[in-house]
């Protein structure tokens, strides 16, 4: 049986809602976020299907529980809503490591390079973009370049790695990384593997090439979900964020999920910025209408321009 929720938080919860009919507010909600958040979304998704339901909501307001670059994109797909994020200091460390004028230099040493970015990185450098991808689509949207079309793939170079290996495309690549996929100790496991030699390895494409070795299977946190509900196997070791055991757990409660400890030895590969998300900062951005996402309109029509041809082509 559940535990009772405390007054408190069903008191937060039933504001939430209340204010979500009131001003038409929807709240999208990626794996990473803490249990009680992925509770009360209206969607929860990976990159793309969020960025997707944010360019095809009726809602007035979007309530975006995920990290900065994800609102961002939100915004720059539906200018006309209201973006509110709880909490302004959700930024992601590859999108830090990718500032715009270096961007714009190393675009300059390269050049006749076609531009492909991940989606974790801000509106400026894919205002600088031919493409945007996400861990969903990148191998896919690679492929499709053509052959003999050199290019630049920004700003995870674990994630371009991976693709040029699925792909079999060189790629001049970024050299970012993410602090959280970055920290997974491969001794960790090689330990856990034999511990349960019948789980599955499933991870996160975020991962270095060491691990990923490891892997039975790798995609987007929609993909490692999907894969846990069709394979036959019931044990599976996660190598990304934990955020996303709610969602493996709550739907497939029959099956066993073992989180993978960072480099440190602790269970803590949390991401602490999609994790700076409370449900009283929910509540306080629904109220007060802030913090919102605010650009440049130059800017994000530039940004648009790359991040609809990832949707078109990725249909
Ligand atoms: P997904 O697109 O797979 O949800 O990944 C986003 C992310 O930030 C992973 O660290
Ligand atoms: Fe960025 Fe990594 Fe956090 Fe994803 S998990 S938002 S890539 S820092």
């Amino acid at each position: 049986m559940k535990p009772p929720i405390p007054k408190k938080k069903e008191e937060l919860i039933k504001e939430i809602k209340g204010l979500c009919r009131s001003k038409n507010a929807l709240i999208l909600a990626h794996y990473y976020q803490d249990d009680e958040i992925q509770e009360i979304a209206h969607f929860i998704g990976d990159s793309l299907e969020l960025s997707r339901k944010a360019a095809n909501t009726d809602a007035e307001i979007i309530v975006f529980c995920g990290v900065h670059f994800m609102a961002e994109t939100a915004k720059i797909l539906s200018p006309e809503k209201t973006v509110l994020i709880p909490d302004l200091e959700a930024g992601c460390s590859l999108a830090d490591e990718c500032q715009e004028d270096d961007f714009k230099h190393f675009i300059d040493s390269n050049p006749d390079h076609y531009v492909i970015s991940y989606i974790n990185c801000t509106a400026a450098v894919k205002a600088q973009s031919d493409l945007i991808c996400t861990s969903s689509n990148a191998v896919d949207l690679v492929k499709k370049i053509p052959k003999d079309q050199k290019i630049i793939f920004a700003p995870d170079k674990n994630l371009g790695k991976w693709v040029e290996n699925q792909s079999g495309r060189k790629m001049k690549l970024w050299e970012g990384s993410c602090i959280v996929h970055e920290s997974f100790s491969e001794e960790a496991v090689v330990k856990l593997k034999l511990k349960y030699p019948n789980a599955k390895v499933i991870a996160h494409p975020e991962c270095q090439q060491v691990l990923l070795e490891h892997a039975d299977y790798i995609g987007s946190t929609s993909k490692l979900l999907n894969y846990a509900q069709e394979s036959n196997s019931d044990q599976f070791i996660v190598l990304t964020e934990p955020g996303i055991l709610f969602q493996m757990k709550k739907n497939l409660p029959k099956k066993i999920f073992i989180e993978v400890p960072n480099i440190e030895g602790c269970s803590c590969n949390k991401c602490p910025y999609m994790r700076l998300n409370t449900l009283d900062k929910v509540i306080s951005c629904l109220r007060n209408m802030k913090p919102q996402i605010h650009m440049e309109e130059s800017t994000r029509m530039k940004a648009l321009s790359p991040i609809k041809k990832m949707l078109e082509m990725s249909k």
